[in-house]
């Protein structure tokens, strides 16, 4: 089982969203089962999966912070291929245990000089960690200045999911409900974005590199 935290200590990059969406698009792409973790206290993620009527993705807790491993271990013994958790927007113990046990941390930005002003904490516990990350920019205009700027800026810090991630009002009905987008749009641009997302994801494990095949005449 792989496991992908999402942190960030900025309040309302996209976490919760991101973390929701994430584990949907795995699910629809086949690549699940997929498990959901909410270890903040606002719950949102929680509220969502509730409101949600899909069977899937799963949604799972552990007694305590300690006890984590030990459920993602249960869990990956049951079968599940992903776990996502989503964070609270602060740094400290659940951030660092939930960065301990990632297998890659990805983090949401939106692409304002203060929101990318914000990473720095982040970065600090995922590099003492010695954790895969990727940035994602998240709630994004493409082909605007101030994203191709920011894309640009993260790039020099890490890895840069190459989709950016829209500013769509969908997001927030979406989070209402209980679905994600691709739900509500199967064949729209957000879909395609989340499907490249997750595509990207993948391709920061070896296992799921693409290699090309030997063709015989
Ligand atoms: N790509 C997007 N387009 C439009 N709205 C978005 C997008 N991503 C997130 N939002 C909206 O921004 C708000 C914050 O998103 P979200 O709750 O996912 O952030 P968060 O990082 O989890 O916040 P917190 O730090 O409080 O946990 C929500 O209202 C959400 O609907
Ligand atoms: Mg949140």
């Amino acid at each position: 089982m792989k496991t992908i935290v999402v942190a960030s200590q900025k309040g309302g990059s996209g976490k919760t969203t991101l973390a929701a969406h994430l584990a949907v698009t795995i699910e629809r792409g086949g690549g699940g089962p997929a498990v959901l973790f909410d270890l903040d206290p606002q719950a949102t993620l929680s509220g969502w999966w509730n409101q949600r009527q899909a069977e899937t993705p799963a949604c799972a807790a552990a007694a305590s912070l300690t006890a984590l491993p030990d459920k993602l271990a249960e869990l990956a013994e049951a079968g599940f291929a992903w776990a996502v958790i989503d964070t609270p927007p602060a740094i400290g113990a659940t951030n660092r245990l939930a960065i301990a046990v990632a297998d890659l941390v990805v983090i949401p930005t939106r692409a304002s000089p203060h929101d990318l002003n914000a990473l720095g904490s982040t970065l600090e516990i995922v590099h003492a960690e010695s954790k895969p990350f990727v940035f994602v920019l998240n709630s994004a205009k493409p082909g605007t200045a101030i994203a191709t700027q920011a894309a640009a800026l993260l790039s020099e810090h890490g890895p840069v999911c190459p989709a950016l991630i829209g500013d769509r009002v969908m997001y927030a009905s979406s989070m209402s409900d209980g679905r994600s987008i691709a739900e509500l749009d199967p064949t729209g641009k957000g879909a395609t974005e989340l499907d490249e997302l997750f595509e990207f994801v993948k391709s920061r494990f070896p296992e799921f590199k693409k290699v090309k095949v030997k063709q015989y005449a």
